[in-house]
């Protein structure tokens, strides 16, 4: 239909030219020509067609239209608003019947153009002043008793005043002077960004709503609070800061054309005029409000427990890895079974290792350097025995040194610094606030950060999370600004003694302020500006420097390393070699008890074979 329509003007246009039919009078219009081209110029900059609505068709009227129809370079529809067509041009008598006009159009984009042009004088009283008709969009008034223009800043009450020149006509670019009218702002308390508190019953536009006081030092602190004062100053506007209404802070999707709750609504309800309380740049919000730039990237951290200290059983087998003590034993095998062979080729070699328990218990005993039994020292073996005591040598020092070294310093767990770790230490999570979106908080690039949805914990009470954080396997969620970690929930300072950072970062997000569109373009410069200049830095380090408590500081800093100072032995690390010792004396006296039990069903008592073999002690001694 619309299209239709288009089609069927456009040709009327083009025929109008050639044939002289309806539309062209015989007057002569009231502007010049070139003041015409001026004011179309200055009046539709970035608009690229035009409704155009006549309210009479008296001789003047059809004059000016002339003039438009050769002046205006692009296409233009009579009498049929397209919303494609930003620009709007109402020509008429009188001006209650061109206000009348306007009513019927809804006027709602920020980018629309109007030009006005009234074949008569106005009265300054004129309904045509009237604000409330043309929403947000950009006016300009032509008529015989003057031009006027209608102030770009968008807020109520907006006025006209009056231009003496066709110049004065041009939109600006960007207005960068709010002339101290009040903007309706809204934000949260949310540290460090702000620290608003206490608010008062208010009456705005007709409507209760939460002002905050702002009459506490510390309501005027925070990283978004500092930067809006600075927007306040340069942009020139004076505000009022309330709470978002019902019970949410930002509000939820509900689906591709309804949010609910929260201070988006309230952007959309145009109650405010602007948000900020740490605004995530997200598509889901993008879609409902005008964000601006982004003044900051946050990565998303967890705080994870600390590693504890260990001592195991197996320390003693600390100082050599696995390969050493495989190769140590198959040395000890092979120079053994070499031992037998020889000593049953060779008929000068000690006959005593043609038993192969005896080659490796001997061979043993010169590892450890035990003395040397007088029997083998006969030439043949003496320097292969030389050779395996020098080894046995090195490798004892070397176990020596590494064992004292290891022993006094203290063990610690592993780390847990990635999200794979994370998942293995099986920790919980959790937050104040409902399940958050996943895809927003965490990198769905990472598979374990799916695993993390069926570990979150919704935290009702304070007295329950200090009790999962007593239990030793929860994760505190939070931020990292300027290297600095802020939880994203309230953690007391004792709390998170027994916590470090963890490396990997789960996620990371821009923050910006939610505006409305006609701010959008201001409050990015001053954002853009802010950001080049290093002052948003400066306050975030700023502020964070003040606020932090010190155990916030301290979860960057590792705990876990040998510190200098010299441990007691316990049993623990020495637990494998008092287990070694009780084995070896078990299996001692089992063979005691098995040889004195063979001998004994040979003798007469266990007291006859006692005193036997203390007798051929004496003997032997004598
Ligand atoms: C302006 O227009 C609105 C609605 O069109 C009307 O309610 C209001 O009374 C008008 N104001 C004046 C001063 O005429
Ligand atoms: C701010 O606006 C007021 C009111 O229009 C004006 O008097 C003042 O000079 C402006 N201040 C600046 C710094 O532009
Ligand atoms: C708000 O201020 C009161 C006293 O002025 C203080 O007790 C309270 O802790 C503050 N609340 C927050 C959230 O800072
Ligand atoms: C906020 O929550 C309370 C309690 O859950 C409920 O009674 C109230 O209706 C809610 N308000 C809004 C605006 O949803
Ligand atoms: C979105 O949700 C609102 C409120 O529940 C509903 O009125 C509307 O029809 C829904 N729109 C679509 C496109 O589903
Ligand atoms: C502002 O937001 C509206 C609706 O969310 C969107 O259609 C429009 O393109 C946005 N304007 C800018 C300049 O991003």
């Amino acid at each position: 239909m619309e299209m239709s329509i288009f089609v069927f003007v456009t040709f009327v246009s083009l025929t109008a030219a050639d044939k002289n039919d309806i539309f062209v009078s015989e007057g002569k219009s009231w502007i010049a020509d070139e003041s015409f081209t001026e004011i179309i110029k200055s009046s539709f900059a970035s608009s690229r067609c035009c409704n155009v609505f006549l309210t009479d068709w008296t001789e003047g009227s059809s004059a000016v239209f002339d003039q438009f129809k050769n002046v205006y370079p692009y296409d233009y529809l009579l009498d049929a608003s397209v919303h494609k067509c930003q620009g709007f041009f109402f020509l008429g008598s009188s001006d209650d019947d061109v206000v009348e006009s306007i009513k019927k159009v809804p006027l709602l984009q920020p980018n629309m153009e109007i030009l006005i042009v009234v074949n008569n004088d106005i009265s300054s009283d004129s309904c045509l002043f009237n604000d409330s008709a043309y929403g947000i969009a950009n006016v300009n008034i032509v008529s015989m008793s003057g031009m006027w223009k209608l102030s770009e800043n968008y807020l109520r009450p907006r006025v006209f005043t009056k231009i003496d020149s066709y110049e004065g006509m041009q939109i600006k670019d960007v207005t960068m002077n709010f002339q101290n009218k009040e903007l309706q702002v809204c934000s949260i308390f949310s540290p460090p960004m702000t620290y608003l508190n206490r608010t008062i019953q208010k009456t705005i536009n007709g409507v209760e709503a939460d002002v905050y006081t702002m009459d506490n030092e510390l309501d005027w602190d925070g990283v978004e609070m500092k930067l809006f004062l600075i927007m306040a100053e340069k942009l020139n506007f004076t505000w009022t800061i309330r709470k978002p209404e019902g019970n949410y802070t930002y509000g939820q999707r509900i689906n591709d054309t309804y949010w609910m709750g929260g201070l988006i609504q309230m952007m959309r309800e145009q109650k405010i005029d602007m948000a900020f309380a740490s605004i995530w740049l997200t598509s889901d919000q993008y879609r409902f409000v005008n964000l601006s730039e982004s003044w900051y990237q946050i990565f998303i951290h967890f705080l994870v427990p600390r590693p504890h200290r260990t001592t195991s059983f197996w320390a003693l087998t600390k100082p050599f890895s696995e390969e050493i003590w495989y190769l140590l034993l198959s040395a000890l095998l092979l120079h053994s079974l070499y031992t037998y062979i020889r000593a049953w080729i060779d008929s000068k070699f000690p006959r005593q290792y043609r038993n192969f328990l005896i080659a490796l218990t001997d061979l043993i005993g010169y590892l450890l350097s035990s003395s040397v039994p007088k029997s083998t020292r006969k030439k043949t073996n003496k320097l292969q025995i030389l050779l395996w005591q020098t080894a046995g040598w090195l490798i004892i020092t070397a176990y020596s040194s590494s064992l004292a070294a290891r022993l006094a310093s203290s063990e610690y767990e592993n780390r847990i610094d990635t999200l794979e770790q994370f998942s293995e230490a099986n920790l919980q999570w959790g937050l104040t606030k409902e399940l958050p979106p996943f895809d927003d908080y965490f990198d769905m690039t990472n598979p374990y950060s799916m695993k993390l949805r069926s570990r979150f914990n919704h935290i009702k009470k304070y007295a329950q999370l200090k009790r999962l954080i007593e239990q030793g396997n929860y994760a505190i969620l939070g931020k990292v600004m300027d290297d600095s970690f802020v939880p994203m929930d309230y953690i007391s300072n004792e709390d998170l003694k027994n916590y470090r950072l963890m490396r990997q970062p789960v996620g990371q997000f821009y923050t910006a302020f939610a505006v409305q569109p006609w701010l959008l373009k201001p409050i990015n410069k001053i954002i853009l500006r802010l950001r080049e200049t290093g002052i948003i830095s400066r306050h975030l380090r700023d502020v964070i420097r003040r606020r932090d408590s010190y155990n916030l500081r301290e979860v960057t800093v590792e705990h876990d390393r040998y510190d200098g100072s010299i441990q007691v032995l316990r049993l623990m690390p020495l637990g494998a070699g008092f287990f070694l010792l009780f084995i070896g004396s078990l299996i001692a006296s089992l063979t005691l008890f098995f040889e004195l039990r063979r001998a004994a069903s040979r003798a007469t008592s266990i007291h006859d074979l006692l005193r036997d073999i203390s007798k051929e002690r004496d003997f032997s001694h004598s």
